[in-house]
């Protein structure tokens, strides 16, 4: 379904502005039909820059994207392609246009992607999908964005995505906003739909969400990615230093790991170097260069370090 392409978005910074940052460093990956990937890295790894660029809202510096075989900057159709590909965002607030009430809203997907279907039929659809989300209609279709709160504002973007038919959805941070309850409804929201077939880009930096939403899990670090496979396999047998820290860092399933980790060992990472070498333990010079390697069906890890029985020489 979705074919990411040795994707890469570099940003000038410095004083002049003539250095290049790579937000996202030469990435491939793919999501089947109905299938939930996980995109986990700490913050600033590029996950949104990711997101962003699969609904065209950044154009990529390299690579391409290929929706359904067709390379995305090539559609000239953008309403097409977003009535396939929907995104959710962190900040659900500034999705909704502050001076329409929700029934209105949704009026206007109507009016922009169905005009065939009645206003009476769409009504219908309107109250069963709200209902899906595990909303109450009465309560929430009468009222203006900012009388909702930012989970029930959250939610209301899936039932948006799920109006629209969607078919592939990036879901970024989506459930930050939600409390420990209504965050399991909305995964198992996103797993029901998983099995009608919908695909999901699941972004998040908390491993516990990934785990329990994910087929596959893709690691990323500072704009490159370390491992990758199914969900299981990378959780069960970590292979990557980067992986494996993430996984020792969180002493409960329930804790968010934060960015705090320090350069452990001073060294500056040149060009051709893995992107951890400044912070792992194994880090010499043969950390160059690095290529995927397959260590076990559906399971891939960029680190020169991993022996054939997935533990490290040092
Ligand atoms: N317009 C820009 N110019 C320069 N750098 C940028 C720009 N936009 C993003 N970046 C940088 O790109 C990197 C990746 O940002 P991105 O928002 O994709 O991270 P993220 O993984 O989504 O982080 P978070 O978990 O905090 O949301 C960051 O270091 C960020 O500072
Ligand atoms: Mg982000």
């Amino acid at each position: 379904m979705l074919e990411v392409v040795n994707l890469s978005k570099a940003y000038n910074v410095g004083p002049l502005g003539k250095e290049k940052f790579y937000a996202v460093d030469n990435v491939s990956f793919h999501v089947a039909d109905g299938e939930i990937v996980s995109l986990i890295g700490e913050s600033g790894s590029g996950k949104t820059t990711i997101g962003k660029m699969i609904l065209r809202l950044i154009k990529p510096t390299g690579g391409k994207i290929i929706f359904n075989s067709v390379d995305i900057q090539s559609i000239k159709n953008r309403k097409e392609y977003y009535r396939l590909v929907q995104g959710i965002f962190q900040d659900p607030f500034s999705s909704y246009n502050p001076i329409f009430k929700i029934d209105r809203i949704f009026e206007m997907i109507r009016e922009e992607f169905y005009p065939a279907i009645t206003k009476e039929e769409w009504s219908k659809r309107v109250k069963k999908v709200v209902e899906d989300i595990g909303l109450n209609p009465s309560e929430i279709l009468g009222k203006f964005p900012h009388q909702l709160s930012g989970g029930q504002l959250q939610r209301l973007l899936i039932a948006r995505a799920l109006l629209i038919d969607a078919k592939f959805l990036v879901a970024d941070e989506i459930i930050s906003m939600l409390d420990a309850s209504t965050r399991i409804d909305v995964l198992n929201t996103l797993i029901k739909l998983k099995e009608k077939g919908l695909s999901v880009l699941f972004i998040t930096h908390d491993l516990s969400l990934g785990y329990y939403t994910s087929d596959r899990t893709i690691i990323l670090y500072r704009g490159s990615i370390m491992e990758y496979g199914d969900t299981v396999k990378v959780f069960k047998k970590p292979l990557h230093p980067y992986t494996k820290m993430l996984l020792e860092s969180v002493p409960t399933t329930q804790k968010v790991w934060s960015n705090s980790y320090i350069s452990l060992h001073g060294r500056n990472v040149l060009p051709s170097f893995c992107k951890f070498y400044d912070r792992c333990p194994l880090g010499d010079s043969t950390c160059k260069n690095v290529s995927f390697e397959k260590f076990e069906e559906s399971h891939f890890v960029a680190c020169v370090k991993v022996t054939g029985e997935g533990e490290h020489v040092a």
